[in-house]
């Protein structure tokens, strides 16, 4: 079976057509959507009435999957699979999350660029995010093309990250939105991990720049100077012409490639309406220090 790709987008990002996912996809079409995330990074399945079991068979068909979630309040669980993340504005009942609820504080976090379980010692491979409830305005999710943003590097600036460790938690990404009170067991369970500053894609031949708003530090690199380096990169590689800005309808299960990618939620009135997205998470094979360079 011939997949068709219909480009969203000049650099990346594709609408795959004739899949009705609530069948598991046997390896030859998983074979086929691989390479079809090789080459476009973001791929949207559009009209897929999936459940949470239906969701979960298709990532475990593409890959092991993630096993923990990286989140507070870890024992408040709406969800019936434990590795699947909920990411939506709803408390335990179905109701929207109060206003100065502490989860929705830590979920604000996904309004800054970020690649999924960067903080983690082996981060993501694939997200799939399912939209069973969608607002009526805003609410995007962007995602900004690493591989792009790298090849526009100068090569002097490519010679200087190529070597270059950073280090990566959700205590840092979550203090650049002045969230900072965690238990002692969250603290433990977020320490800061090492990553590559630069990753090499195998199944594409590219390399990408590997930010995250995880990243606090780089290593050998006064704290100051790191950050003001990573605000610059980060300019530079959310330029408008690396976005494509997703809008979404009910049902799109959109996947994305957290090796080559960055993504963030756009903002919506999430005290007023409600939006429920559940997402299964692949997991890459080693920590990316372990990974090849190039
Ligand atoms: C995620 C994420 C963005 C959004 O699911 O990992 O960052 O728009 N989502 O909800
Ligand atoms: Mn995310």
């Amino acid at each position: 079976m011939a997949l068709q790709f219909s480009p969203l987008h000049p650099l990346f990002a594709a609408e795959v057509h004739g899949l009705d996912l609530r069948s598991t996809p046997g390896p030859e079409v998983c074979a086929e959507i691989d390479r079809g995330m090789d080459r476009y990074g973001v791929l949207v399945f559009r009209d897929q009435a999936l459940d949470d079991d239906q969701q979960m068979a298709f990532g475990q068909a593409l890959g092991p999957l993630e096993q923990d979630r990286g989140v507070v309040d870890v024992h408040k669980n709406r969800l019936k699979h434990h590795n699947m993340a909920d990411i939506s504005n709803l408390d335990l009942d179905g109701s929207l999350l109060a206003a100065d609820d502490r989860r929705r504080m830590f979920n604000l976090g996904n309004r800054l660029w970020h690649s999924d379980s960067s903080f983690k010692k082996t981060p993501a491979k694939y997200s799939m995010l399912h939209g069973r409830v969608v607002p009526p305005d805003g609410a995007d999710t962007e995602f900004a093309d690493m591989r792009a943003a790298w090849d526009a590097l100068a090569p002097a600036m490519q010679r200087k990250l190529l070597p270059l460790q950073t280090w990566h938690s959700l205590i840092y990404s979550r203090a650049k939105l002045g969230f900072v009170e965690y238990t002692d067991e969250e603290r433990a369970r977020f320490a800061p991990v090492p990553q590559r500053m630069v990753r090499f894609h195998p199944g594409s031949g590219r390399r990408s720049l590997y930010l995250s708003s995880h990243i606090g530090r780089i290593e050998g690199m006064q704290v100051p100077e790191a950050m003001a380096l990573l605000r610059d990169l980060e300019e530079h590689a959310t330029q408008r012409s690396f976005v494509y800005a997703h809008k979404w309808r009910l049902h799109d299960l959109v996947m994305w490639d957290n090796r080559s990618l960055l993504h963030r939620a756009r903002a919506f009135e999430d005290t007023v309406h409600k939006r429920d997205m559940r997402r299964v998470t692949l997991t890459d094979c080693a920590p990316t220090l372990e990974q090849r360079a190039g």
